[in-house]
């Protein structure tokens, strides 16, 4: 069965009919080719498909698609900005990526993360990244990554960059 949705997507209003039993994740890659959000175990447990939904990060996999009438979703293609360029050169100069297929789902939770808390700390940068599954590189560099991109975006507040 189709149902209408009014959604904004990446600031750009969308409107028209979708399967009713559709996730998010599956509007956002079949019906919009967003596929900066990524399909890992469509089950809640990896984070691969995060995407902001009015600015708090989701897993997208697990929003029926009818929950976001009204509503602003924001992926990893609408997030194409400076703090975005950080946190991608911070990831990438402290080897934070290998495959990439967590990546996306990680920029943009920390980017929820980062409007925040401008210089978060460890334990604050691992608690946001609960539910992120990454099988290669491990979580010290991916938290590492974050730090040193919070220190560049957020000078004034970082401590020495290490
Ligand atoms: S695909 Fe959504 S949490 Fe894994
Ligand atoms: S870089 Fe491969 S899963 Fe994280």
């Amino acid at each position: 069965m189709r149902q209408m949705l009014k959604v904004t997507v990446n600031g750009y209003p969308w409107e028209g009919l979708v399967k009713s039993d559709q996730s998010l994740l599956d509007f956002l890659r079949d019906e919009l080719g967003l596929t900066g959000a990524k399909k890992g175990c469509d089950g809640g447990e990896c984070g691969a498909c995060v995407v902001l939904l009015d600015g708090r990060a989701v897993n997208s996999c697990l929003i029926p698609v009818l929950d976001v009438n009204n509503c602003e979703v924001r992926t990893i293609e609408g997030l194409q900005d400076e703090q975005t360029n950080q946190l991608q050169d911070a990831f990438v100069s402290v080897g934070a990526v290998q495959c990439g297929f967590c990546t996306p789902g990680m920029i943009v939770a920390a980017r929820a993360l980062l409007a925040e808390v401008h210089n978060p700390g460890e334990e604050e940068i691992r608690e946001a990244m609960v539910g992120h599954l990454c099988r290669c590189t491990g979580y010290t560099r991916i938290a590492a990554a974050i730090k040193l991109a919070a220190s560049r975006i957020n000078p004034e507040t970082a401590g020495p960059e290490r």
